[in-house]
């Protein structure tokens, strides 16, 4: 089995330069800490012949990376504009209100961290909801409770 070292290696390997391979990496990296920890920022840079305060600048702009850490399960509603109009803020209280948490945080148990992020892309079917990354479409703040349900008890 290869190091994560190595792997960046290869992914630096496919681009005339390496700053290309900085996205990866640090999907990698967060892949094998949870999250973009110091250590986690530091392995990224070394890997990547940089520093790690390039990295946690890169990382910083991506909603996908994530710099502190976060529950074992991510909700992610979005409240950009198509989402917005069709009630996403609702959805996204609805959320709060459930998980008794407030947006950008993570339950006491560890089990979940609610976010707002900006467009995942499924603007045709609003309100987009994100679930460690399985979108659920057409999200309407009633179906929060049962979906919230269904999540707890692990269908
Ligand atoms: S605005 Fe929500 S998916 Fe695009």
């Amino acid at each position: 089995m290869s190091t994560y070292y190595e792997d960046v290696q290869q992914i630096k390997a496919q681009y005339p330069n390496w700053r290309s391979a900085t996205l990866p990496a640090l999907r990698l990296a967060q892949e094998k800490h949870g999250y973009l920890s110091e250590e986690a920022l530091r392995e990224c840079a070394d890997a990547l012949g940089t520093t790690p305060a390039f990295c946690e600048a890169v990382a910083s702009f991506y909603d996908m990376l994530q710099l502190a850490p976060t529950g074992r399960h991510m909700i992610e509603v979005c409240t950009n504009v198509s989402c917005a109009l069709v009630g996403a803020q609702q959805v996204l209280e609805g959320f709060e209100q459930e998980l008794g948490i407030r947006a950008g945080e993570t339950t006491a148990d560890g089990e979940w961290t609610l976010r707002p992020v900006e467009c995942l892309g499924g603007c045709g079917w609003a309100t987009i909801v994100a679930v460690d990354h399985r979108y659920r479409t057409h999200v309407k703040p009633e179906d929060v409770p049962a979906i919230v349900q269904e999540l707890r008890s692990g269908e």
